[in-house]
């Protein structure tokens, strides 16, 4: 997508070939800045820290930081400890072991010599992919968007919602919930975008509404709690959100608050969809909420908020009395019952074991030879 007019996508590598820049997501929407990553420790400090973010980003840097690793020192040691300091970064999106176990797979046969270029290639493979994934999964999402358009009267707008960043930050390019988005407003249908704000680390607020802003696309910031509200007054027409991972039973685990918009979108009768690329599905797991772990973080990101004062700076306050005792988990689960359709690259399919396991035959059945 366009920073400035100038096309950019989350990562890159530099022209030096072995330095990996990536865009700091925790100073949007204030301050535009790039970070260079330039070892292993540094990429696996950027998806910690979250300097970058979101599923799919999170998977293509770790393959970035096995070739930053594989520069280094390419010995079966390095790679195992590489392997293991880059999946210790953040528990819940499936897309860091997808990621990583591509990498491995073709690593580890490999004489260490060989290993740092075929790293750097399939870390630029698996970045490719998701942009291709991204673009499909975005014409399949505008075929459902343009059948609600055409049940309007003329120049109504469908309204979408969306929580968290799904946006073209959170992946390689074009996002996954925001690709039939911003096909949609390209193509000229009257859109409007309501962005959840996204507490405690308020990815809606800060990325998702910088992303629309900057492409022009109409929207409006809600508090996490409106979702609800808007549904019952039917000023929502459909709600399309990311996902960090997708059980092989349908059930979605989102950022935290996306089971309570499913709630209301279920009784309110407002389609609910998920839009994901494939490496997001899991399927060795079936019972999301009984089975994926849920990353609990730093109390920090609770009890203060950042922002830009009067005079420019970004600062952070504190908002709940010290002392207080806080819960921080960043991760929910939505039963698949609650889910209309998922979106995939290869089209929208029922959030069920059968569905699912007939989109990507050869998924189950690389995991059935496994076993
Ligand atoms: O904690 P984050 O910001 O990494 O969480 C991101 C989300 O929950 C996204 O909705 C999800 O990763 C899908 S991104 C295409």
């Amino acid at each position: 997508m366009k920073v400035g007019g100038k096309a950019m996508r989350s990562i890159w590598v530099e022209s030096d070939g072995v330095t990996v820049g990536v865009i700091d997501q925790t100073r949007l929407p204030h301050a535009f800045e790039t970070v260079k990553l330039v070892s292993m420790d540094d990429a696996a400090h950027a998806i910690r820290s979250m300097i970058l973010r979101g599923a799919p980003l999170i998977g293509a840097a770790a393959a970035y930081g096995m070739a930053l690793a594989m520069h280094a020192d390419a010995t079966d040691r390095n790679l195992k400890n590489a392997y293991a300091t880059l999946i210790a970064t953040r528990p819940t999106a499936i897309n860091l072991k997808w990621a990583l176990d591509e990498v491995m797979a073709v690593l580890r046969p490999l004489a260490p010599s060989q290993r740092e270029a075929a790293a750097w290639r399939r870390a630029a493979e698996i970045s490719e992919e998701d942009v291709a994934i991204n673009k499909s999964i975005g014409a399949h999402g505008l075929k459902l968007i343009a059948a609600i358009a055409a049940g309007k009267k003329r120049g109504e707008r469908v309204n979408i919602l969306t929580h968290c960043n799904a946006g073209w930050l959170a992946t390689v390019d074009f996002g996954t919930a925001t690709a039939p988005i911003y096909l949609a407003h390209d193509a000229g249908l009257p859109i409007h975008v309501f962005v959840d704000e996204t507490r405690p680390r308020n990815q809606g607020a800060s990325l998702t509404a910088w992303e629309l802003g900057r492409h022009g696309v109409a929207h409006t910031v809600i508090a996490d709690n409106t979702g609800g509200h808007l549904m019952q007054h039917k000023m929502v027409d459909l709600v399309i959100v990311g996902t960090d991972r997708v059980t092989a039973q349908g059930d979605v685990c989102n950022k935290i608050g996306t089971y309570l918009k499913a709630l209301a979108a279920h009784d309110n009768g407002v389609p609910f969809y998920v839009a994901l690329p494939s490496p997001t599905i899991d399927f060795t797991v079936s019972d999301g909420v009984a089975e994926i772990p849920i990353e609990e973080r730093d109390a920090a990101e609770m009890t203060s908020v950042s922002g830009l004062t009067a005079d420019g700076r970004i600062e952070t306050v504190l908002i709940v009395p010290e002392g207080s005792p806080v819960a921080n988990y960043a991760f929910d689960v939505t039963p698949a019952r609650l889910v209309t359709g998922l979106i995939t690259e290869r089209g929208v399919h029922a959030p069920t074991r059968a569905a699912l396991a007939a989109a990507f035959p050869e998924r189950v059945a690389a995991l059935r030879a496994a076993e």
